[in-house]
């Protein structure tokens, strides 16, 4: 008999020293540590539900997944069976809460909703160390995604990953920041992250990028931790920039960016000249986000939304971690 569904929901978070390359692709085993902030309302909720049928089921935003994203899903049902020991068959399904269309449907708070729900439904509380490890292999960034507020994964050295996991540097409420969003292209992604980042190797670029990350940790964790806005935010637009500078040097080159990703940029950067403390990032995608003090974020999300090209703008606040809510 098909047991009743069990539900997570998990928010997205902002990576602010860049995940970026592997050094285990099939475990998702970074290759240096990474930090982000949890962002309130861009969230996934995930439903499994055991013993659901002859075979796994899979949907996404009410429609039956196909192809990459029904074998990704299906790929980590199989881990969750073999994390938790439970063998049936499952009915999967996600939705996003994001407003649909814009590029920001994330994986890091679907793995993370799906590794909180698959545990919980399988009969399992895990602690959130191996909540984190499990939602890693879904993504690697969903291994943060666990957790609120400002959040480390540590690279870890073991070659079966159990010491690679996120932890909590600081809850939502440590720091009253906003994140403001310019949704500049609302096309699919052309390069996935995993494939973005296996191309990094190709770069010369790379190994420079991995000497300093170590060095960016140490520093954005001291900013979060003084509450240095500016700090924090120099690291974070210093991280993302040299990410897509290894892609414009590897080979074949890799660039995410659109017209108004730059023009974007530039407008960040004469906020910054002209007094406002505004910092830039940009993910594997053409949207640029932008770190603010509460107060300065209407005039960001002004100045944003004047940029041609730009479809949209959303302002962000610290998030909770993944939980359970059915
Ligand atoms: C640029 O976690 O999506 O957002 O592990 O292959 O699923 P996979 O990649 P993913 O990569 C995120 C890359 C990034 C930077 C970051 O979030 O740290």
């Amino acid at each position: 008999m098909a047991a009743a569904a069990t539900t997570a929901r998990a928010n997205a978070n902002l990576a602010l020293v860049k995940y970026w390359g592997k050094r285990d692709p099939a475990l998702n085993l970074p290759a240096t540590g990474s930090i982000s902030l949890t962002l309130d309302g861009l969230a996934v909720e995930a439903s499994i539900a055991f013993g659901a049928g002859e075979a796994d089921r899979f949907e996404i935003d009410g429609e039956p997944a196909r192809g990459d994203e029904a074998a990704r899903l299906g790929r980590f049902l199989d881990v969750v069976r073999e994390t938790t020991g439970r063998r049936e068959r499952a009915f999967v399904s996600t939705r996003a809460t994001v407003p649909r269309g814009i590029g920001l449907a994330s994986s890091a708070a679907a793995f993370a909703a799906l590794a909180l729900a698959g545990s919980r439904a399988a009969g399992m509380e895990l602690d959130p160390t191996a909540l984190s490890v499990l939602a890693r292999r879904g993504s690697g960034s969903a291994a943060r995604s666990v957790f609120g507020g400002f959040v480390e994964w540590r690279r870890g050295e073991r070659a079966d990953g159990r010491d690679s996991f996120a932890e909590p540097l600081a809850a939502p409420d440590h720091w009253d920041v906003r994140v403001v969003v310019a949704v500049t292209s609302t096309a699919p992604k052309a390069v996935s992250s995993r494939d973005g980042m296996a191309r990094a190797s190709t770069s010369p670029f790379y190994p420079a990028w991995i000497a300093g990350v170590e060095a960016d940790l140490a520093e954005a964790r001291a900013a979060i931790r003084a509450r240095d806005l500016a700090a924090l935010g120099l690291v974070a637009e210093r991280s993302a920039l040299a990410m897509h500078a290894i892609g414009l040097a590897a080979r074949p080159p890799l660039l995410y960016w659109v017209g108004a990703t730059v023009d974007c940029l530039r407008r960040v950067w004469e906020l910054r000249t002209g007094g406002t403390p505004a910092f830039a990032t940009i993910d594997a995608g053409p949207q640029v986000k932008v770190l603010c003090a509460p107060a300065d974020a209407g005039l960001v999300a002004d100045a944003l939304r004047t940029v041609p090209g730009v479809a949209r703008v959303l302002t962000c606040v610290p998030g909770r971690g993944a939980e359970v809510v059915a």
